[in-house]
């Protein structure tokens, strides 16, 4: 009897190694085997926070390409030694003098206006589903109490105060997903730039570690991966602890920048930006990978002063380019830039407002959806977009329209109704192609404003 407990319990030791056993090895074909938490996908649309000394002298050109007028990389485009570009370096020069450095900021980053709860609310109301903070930018300023970043964090200098923490509990609170973003390079560590192993082992994967333990956060967007090659960061040795033992190993979602070797090929979902990288770009939508664009409501990340109200997109652009988006299948992520003394600009809180109204009435035909598979096809329209979600097909125009509107390859019709108006909806279908007489609408009927939805009942059959 003693005997057969014995082996038994030593079956019963053996079996659980074997299942403790590390699921996802070390390689990308493990690590992207794993399949992206279906938490992201179905969210569709999520708000980006750059936030940091940079908001201190918030400034960057507003002409140029795409990544010139990022006020967040006011450090390195200011510094004559870097990548200098004159128009920084003039406006330095001129405001705060050519002695002033760029750490000396931190006397004026105080973060006194932040309320995270207000925050979250307004996150909440404007339809976003989750949300991704900077918890350290290129420069190297931690958001959170990070042993690594001794006297470089938002604790021990500046607000004083755990910006990272205070707004993951308040958006969690408030029932939205908490993500971080996280910078693996940094423009001027002096470990970085001569200790390259040692900066990976003791600084970054201690870092990475620490704001998934004490935060447990359901992401991490990582960033500043383009100088070496996923290996030298160890990045598929750190997701395998993400995924098989870490304490958010099931939920947690990555993206695909963690190493000059990984943007739209390893990691999880596939990241987009600013619709700059053009076939890359595409190859990431069609690649049936889940994937995210993200972009500012201007033409920066960070908070920029020099803009003005034309260097903001307007509401109807920015349902336009979410619309866009999630027809292909994407996510959105929209940036705002919160000012250093922590208030969200004003003109930010209207346009996410706008497009929180806007899915109040028409999320249905978002959240939860997928691309229709005849979309290219049926497309003759550029204003006119779909979705599907089971056996609905969503048809999204962002262009009102008097006349019928006619749409090819929908064989199946129980029926069709206008998200958000009450009347009924004239249609008829011949040969598999549907036409819609839009309504005669009043004011009154209080439609949507910018993009309206015709929901066709059985229509993805
Ligand atoms: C970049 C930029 C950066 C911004 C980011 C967002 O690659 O360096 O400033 O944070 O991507 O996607």
């Amino acid at each position: 009897m003693k005997k057969l407990l014995f082996v038994s319990s030593f079956l019963l030791i053996a079996l659980q190694s074997v299942n403790a056993q590390a699921l996802y090895k070390s390689t990308w074909e493990s690590i992207d085997s794993r399949p992206v938490p279906a938490w992201f996908s179905e969210a569709k649309f999520g708000i980006f926070i750059h936030w940091g000394l940079y908001s201190v002298p918030a400034w960057a050109p507003t002409k140029g390409k795409v990544y010139e007028k990022y006020a967040e990389w006011y450090w390195a485009r200011q510094n004559p030694a870097d990548k200098p570009s004159a128009a920084f370096t003039d406006f330095h020069n001129k405001i705060y003098g050519a002695k002033t450095e760029y750490p000396d900021f931190v006397s004026e980053f105080k973060a006194e206006m932040f309320d995270p709860a207000k925050w979250a609310e307004i996150f909440k109301q404007s339809g976003a589903k989750y949300i991704v903070l900077t918890t350290k930018h290129h420069d190297g300023f931690a958001l959170w109490p990070s042993e690594q970043a001794w006297n470089w964090n938002s604790v021990d200098v500046g607000p004083h105060r755990d910006l990272a923490g205070d707004l993951t509990t308040a958006v969690k609170a408030s029932g939205l997903h908490m993500g971080f973003y996280y910078s693996l390079y940094e423009w001027y560590n002096p470990l970085y730039k001569k200790d390259l192993p040692k900066y990976v082992s003791d600084h970054m994967i201690p870092q990475m570690k620490d704001l998934v333990n004490r935060y447990h956060p359901d992401m991490l967007w990582t960033d500043g991966e383009w100088e070496i090659t996923s290996d030298q960061w160890k990045s598929t040795e750190f997701l395998s602890w993400l995924y098989n033992d870490s304490p958010v190993k099931e939920s947690i979602v990555v993206n695909d920048r963690w190493g000059k070797d990984t943007r739209g090929k390893h990691g999880g979902f596939y990241t987009t930006e600013y619709d700059i990288d053009g076939d890359q770009a595409v190859k990431r939508e069609k690649s049936g990978r889940p994937w995210e664009e993200c972009r500012g409501i201007g033409g920066s990340f960070g908070y920029n002063r020099n803009e003005y109200l034309e260097d903001y997109e307007t509401s109807e652009s920015l349902i336009r380019i979410l619309v866009d988006k999630v027809s292909k299948g994407g996510n959105l992520l929209l940036n705002v830039g919160p000012t250093a003394d922590g208030r969200i600009p004003v003109i930010m809180q209207q346009r996410l407002k706008d497009v929180g109204d806007w899915l109040a009435i028409n999320g249905e035909a978002i959240y939860g959806t997928q691309a229709w598979k005849h979309s290219t096809k049926s497309k003759k329209d550029p204003n006119m977009f779909f979705t599907t979600k089971g056996n609905d097909l969503y048809v999204i125009v962002t262009k009102w329209q008097d006349i019928p509107m006619t749409i090819k390859d929908v064989p199946h019709v129980n029926a069709v109704t206008l998200l958000g108006f009450k009347g009924k909806i004239k249609y008829s279908s011949v040969n598999n192609q549907l036409t819609i007489t839009p309504p005669v609408v009043s004011p009154s009927d209080n439609l949507s404003r910018y993009a309206w939805v015709f929901k066709i009942d059985g229509g993805a059959i």
